[in-house]
């Protein structure tokens, strides 16, 4: 990394197995896992702009990480300076960012996410297209033009006088292939991700709690052409496009009850853990390759049984390259100790990471 957020100049190492980043509150631990984030989905997870991470009093950025997996090598270089960001696989200028996308995957699990479990359904939406995007470039093709249409379709209801409904049609015409790719794609996700989610959930709870996902969404009932044509007078009415896939949600029920209302903080998080944990299994099922786990601050809020569970969760998937951070690492060292597995150690002080063995 070099002047990427708190860093000037930072090499660091990670082992296939266990690794774990710690230090104290603000150090720079999750920045780690952002570059990396950064290399695989080729912006950050936390920032919306790139001029975000240049290190304060600088004027760019340049993030490289090599990657191996048993078929191939990568080394991926993105640079943004000026406004312009550049992205270079094994010494290839990459054309369209989503070109780069799915070539490394990974599972990234933040604090922040529980918002997925209580919060706006966009969040539940981007945790599927995250997925599918990764493993399914046709998917993030077919969203990226749904989502131009779509705001098409919203600007014209909010420039028209008098909006012209042939032409609403023409744009419902065009949208409803996408549509009905996206729905599928969905569909078969949650039928896959359901069984390994619940089974990961009742591993980490030790069967405590009954949980459930149900993906919710109007193109169940009816096409998508049927659906616009059903909201058209609302659409007229408000000027928006109140329906379509851009609505899909998911329902996270814990004993039958919805996980947003009733679940306890350390449920929540064991709920998130489970989603991204069998996000993992469905990557690795689709892409053929172990995705990269960064699991940011995971352990907080969740108990002792709890953290043990989740251990041994990750233990049983060997081959699984994980990076954890945490402010502790005797907490964390004396659990590993507890399921039997070694860790790499890096330390992060005063924007430096040093490693210890
Ligand atoms: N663009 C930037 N330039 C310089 N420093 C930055 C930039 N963006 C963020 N930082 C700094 O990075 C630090 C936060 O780093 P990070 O979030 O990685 O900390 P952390 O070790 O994960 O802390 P915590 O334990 O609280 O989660 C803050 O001190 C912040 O000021
Ligand atoms: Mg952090």
């Amino acid at each position: 990394m070099t002047n990427f957020k708190n860093y000037s100049s930072q090499q660091v190492h990670f082992h296939s197995g266990l690794n774990l980043i710690f230090g104290v509150n603000g150090s720079g631990k999750t920045n780690i896992l952002d570059a990396i984030h950064y290399l695989a989905l080729t912006k950050s997870h936390f920032v919306p702009q790139d001029r975000m991470s240049v290190k304060y009093d600088t004027d760019f950025f340049r993030i490289e990480g090599k990657f191996i997996s048993h078929t191939e090598k990568l080394k991926v270089i993105i640079k943004y300076q000026s406004s312009q960001k550049k992205i270079e696989v094994n010494d290839k200028l990459i054309g369209k960012q989503g070109d780069h996308i799915g070539a490394i995957g990974i599972v990234f699990i933040a604090p922040d996410d529980l918002d997925i479990i209580d919060g706006l359904s966009a969040l539940r939406r981007k945790y599927m297209d995250t997925s599918l995007s990764q493993s399914d470039h046709e998917y993030l093709m077919q969203l990226s033009v749904y989502k131009k249409l779509l705001d098409q379709r919203n600007s014209y209801f909010k420039q028209a006088e008098a909006p012209d409904t042939v032409y609403i049609q023409v744009l419902n015409e065009k949208m409803a292939p996408c549509a009905k790719y996206i729905y599928q794609k969905r569909k078969i996700f949650c039928e896959e991700l359901v069984p390994k989610f619940t089974q990961y959930y009742a591993d980490i709870s030790d069967q405590k709690e009954k949980v459930n996902i149900r993906y919710s969404t109007d193109l169940d009932r009816c096409s998508f052409l049927e659906l616009m044509q059903e909201s058209e007078k609302v659409d007229l009415r408000h000027r928006i496009t109140s329906k379509g896939i851009h609505r899909d949600d998911l329902i996270f029920t814990i004993h039958d009850h919805e996980a947003r209302y009733t679940a306890s903080q350390g449920q929540k998080k064991t709920f998130l853990v489970g989603l991204f944990l069998a996000q993992a299994d469905y990557l690795y099922h689709t892409m053929q390759s172990e995705p990269i786990l960064l699991l940011d601050d995971v352990f907080d809020k969740l108990d002792q049984e709890r953290m043990k569970h989740l251990l041994a969760a990750l233990h049983s998937e060997k081959q699984r390259q994980i990076i954890l951070t945490d402010t502790s690492k005797d907490r964390l060292a004396a659990i590993f100790q507890s399921v039997s597995r070694s860790a790499h150690y890096l330390e992060v002080k005063n924007a430096s990471v040093l490693e210890i063995d």
